[in-house]
């Protein structure tokens, strides 16, 4: 099931399109890349669909020591984020142009310390809420995947995508999870960004039907 929306839209600007050659392969996710991260003992995070990129090279900027994995199949996405690669002189991020589920099913468990699902395709009918990143195989691919104590951080402005998100990570109806915390204690924890937080592209459009909300969920200790 497809849950992402065009992969190309306009003509890519030839100094992009320059980057998919020269900077590209040497930074690609392929196995061989992933397999060297994760023999490298570096801590290890995941965005999911980074969008123009701004928040994983920001990110990556601030944390020398961290080695990101991004993930987004819209090319010009991946233009956007090489250029801010190469305009930061970024040492530390992997670029893999396409669905992150099939990363995720490879990844050896207990492997990331953190991941990031920032503003997904909301997918606000009912008909296509099967298309949303977030399904109890996403969560569990989460919870297998992140370290203990690792966390991952959900942003949407979609009021029933938030409630979605809380529902499926928590483990509806009872609302507890054997896997994932949700150490929030008052409503600015979710209604502010976190301190760590970096503004994303979508974020500022203010396209969805609430102010933007942010959860961050912390894979329990097994
Ligand atoms: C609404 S945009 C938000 C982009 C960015 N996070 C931001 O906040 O500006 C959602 C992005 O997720 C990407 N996406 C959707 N499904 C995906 C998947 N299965 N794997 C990786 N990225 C995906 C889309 O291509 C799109 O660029």
């Amino acid at each position: 099931m497809r849950s992402f929306g065009r992969t190309k839209s306009r003509t890519l600007k030839p100094r992009q399109a320059n980057l998919f050659d020269t900077l590209l392969p040497g930074i690609a996710a392929d196995e061989a890349r992933i397999a060297s991260l994760l023999a490298s003992g570096r801590e290890l995070w995941l965005e999911i669909g980074f969008g123009g990129g701004e928040h994983l090279a920001q990110q990556a900027g601030r944390h020398p020591d961290v080695e990101i994995i991004g993930c987004e199949p819209f090319l010009n996405g991946v233009g956007s984020l090489l250029r801010h690669i190469e305009e930061q002189q970024l040492g530390n991020v992997s670029v893999l142009g396409e669905d992150a589920r099939p990363l995720l099913d490879r990844l050896p468990d207990a492997c990331l310390s953190r991941v990031f699902l920032l503003f997904p395709d909301p997918w606000p009918k009912a008909r296509h809420h099967k298309r949303r990143f977030i399904q109890p195989e996403t969560v569990a691919a989460f919870a297998r995947v992140l370290k203990p104590g690792g966390g991952w951080r959900f942003a949407t402005d979609w009021a029933d995508y938030a409630d979605w998100g809380l529902r499926h990570a928590l483990a509806s109806p009872a609302f507890t999870s054997p896997y994932f915390e949700w150490p929030a204690e008052r409503p600015a924890d979710w209604t502010q960004p976190p301190a760590d937080h970096v503004t994303t592209r979508y974020e500022t459009k203010g396209l969805g039907d609430c102010k933007p909300v942010f959860l961050d969920f912390v894979r329990k200790e097994s």
